[in-house]
């Protein structure tokens, strides 16, 4: 798709929200109504491996193998995963292999699936109405190729891609819409970079036609901007602000509070009359589900806005119910606090500080010492000169006796955990204890109840496009 053809993209973008945040229903649901649905694209593998053990209720993921172009590797992954009765016990799940540089057979079809499923459900119940999109993030790498590959065979029309910069994949995308083997960077902590290849022929005995998407980059500066369309193969942006949910761009300067909450300055907001002159179209994210701040966006010169907080507390958000209200148990929802320290990618994190889940626990037990998903591990190049893997959120002396400075590992939690648990996933620990929801959202949180207690991704587009002046409460 060409940077006309983005253009072409609705003006309202339904947010990528990891993980499972924006599952299909959701990114359904937005594009049925004409505009960007998104699914996130990370940890689907193990998302569809969860739906699975729980015993799959509505047959949606069993639907959408059945339509996966080569059945052999379908089903192989229901063999694999399909538990008819459910879990054995609450957080009994089987445990998915962990990625690394050479990642199994098994583990590479269960990736292709898990974001075929999630991209070809969304397309099925968006019809002829808008677009489908996936997100991906830039610093969770190993599984981004085989994740790109299933989402390009479901036909997804847009790739999103923020937290990093993501300037090697568009030329990824070209490589794999034409089923050709792509190799990704690995950047190796005090070593050099090794190289994590993917061939759609090990795996696929078919090549459907691909018809490919537009890329779009999640970005905060001007700066950045101006450099990822020197480089070619963007064809928008999405510039998100620091009120935003999930992760933001550290500060410039890398200015924080005793506290270690960042502190954002005029340095920080871009100069949107750059952006705009790059004749590239934007869409503007961070607070802006009013409508007020939808015309403002347009009158920047935007294509439109990127909405997440808003569609999060949605009926059709992949975040289960019961967390949603902790969240809201008070009026204008739990505080939120930009935490500098919680997320082992070493972004700031948006962090809901709400009773019952993890970012409302005693601040003196918040770290979380464990590591058992490992998407947020790095690589690190081994005394012998061999790649090891190891997270900031694992227990200090693992992390140190790999070489990590401890004072790194200070404040982390396991955002990989919290946020399964987030979705309805929660893993059980070995005292039998279940991982708590750690509850990710915006600034916009502390406006939510003007959408009321409960309602639809339709309501929130109708707000934001002025189809209605007050949310129906
Ligand atoms: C629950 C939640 C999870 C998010 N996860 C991601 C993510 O995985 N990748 C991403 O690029 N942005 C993520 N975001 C950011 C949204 O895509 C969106 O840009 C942002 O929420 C817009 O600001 P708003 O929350 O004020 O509407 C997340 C936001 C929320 C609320």
């Amino acid at each position: 798709m060409s940077s006309s053809a983005a253009a072409a993209l609705p003006q309202i973008i339904q947010g990528g929200m990891g993980v499972g945040v924006s599952n299909w229903v959701l990114a359904g649901r937005v594009a049925a109504c004409g505009q960007l649905g998104v699914v996130s694209g990370t940890a689907v593998e193990r998302v569809l491996a969860c739906r699975l053990q729980a015993g799959d209720p509505d047959g949606a993921m069993r639907r959408a193998l059945a339509a996966f172009p080569d059945q052999a590797v379908a089903s192989r992954i229901l063999n694999a995963w399909f538990r008819p009765e459910g879990l054995p016990a609450p957080g009994e799940y089987k445990p998915v292999p962990l990625f690394s540089q050479t990642p199994s057979r098994a583990l590479l079809e269960l990736t292709v699936c898990g974001s075929f499923v999630e991209v070809w459900l969304a397309k099925q119940q968006a019809q002829d109405g808008g677009a489908v999109g996936i997100n991906l993030l830039e610093k969770i790498r190993l599984p981004t190729l085989p994740t790109l590959y299933g989402a390009l065979l479901a036909g997804v029309d847009a790739v999103l891609m923020g937290a990093g910069i993501p300037r090697e994949i568009p030329a990824h995308i070209t490589r794999l819409s034409a089923h050709e083997a792509s190799s990704l960077r690995i950047p190796v902590e005090g070593g050099d970079t090794v190289e994590s290849r993917f061939d759609p022929a090990d795996l696929l005995t078919v090549k459907p036609t691909i018809t490919r998407p537009a890329f779009l980059a999640v970005i905060s500066s001007d700066v950045l901007a101006v450099s990822l369309a020197r480089s070619g193969g963007i064809d928008g942006f999405i510039v998100e602000g620091p009120t935003a949910g999930g992760h933001n761009a550290p500060p410039r300067g890398g200015a924080a509070d005793a506290k270690g909450t960042p502190i954002y300055g005029p340095r920080d907001v871009p100069d949107l009359k750059r952006i705009a002159a790059l004749n590239l179209p934007f869409w503007l994210a961070g607070g802006k589900a009013t409508h007020e701040a939808f015309r403002e966006a347009l009158a920047t010169g935007a294509h439109g806005v990127q909405i997440g907080t808003a569609f999060a507390f949605c009926e059709e958000s992949g975040m289960i119910p019961e967390v949603r209200a902790m969240a809201r148990s008070q009026p204008g929802g739990a505080p939120v606090v930009t935490d500098g320290r919680a997320s082992p990618t070493g972004f700031p994190f948006k962090v809901v500080a709400a009773a019952g889940s993890e970012g409302g626990r005693d601040p003196d037990l918040r770290e979380r010492r464990t590591c058992t998903l490992g998407y947020l591990r790095e690589a690190y190049a081994r005394e012998d000169q061999t790649v090891g893997w190891r997270c900031p959120s694992e227990p200090v002396e693992q992390w140190s006796a790999k070489g990590g400075d401890p004072t790194a590992a200070t404040g982390r939690r396991c955002v990989c955990n919290g946020l399964m648990a987030t979705i309805g996933h929660p893993h059980a620990n070995r005292d039998g204890s279940l991982e708590l929801p750690l509850i990710t959202a915006g600034d916009d949180l502390v406006g939510i109840d003007r959408f009321g207690k409960r309602y639809h991704a339709d309501e929130v587009i109708d707000l934001v496009l002025g189809r209605v002046t007050h949310a129906v409460v």
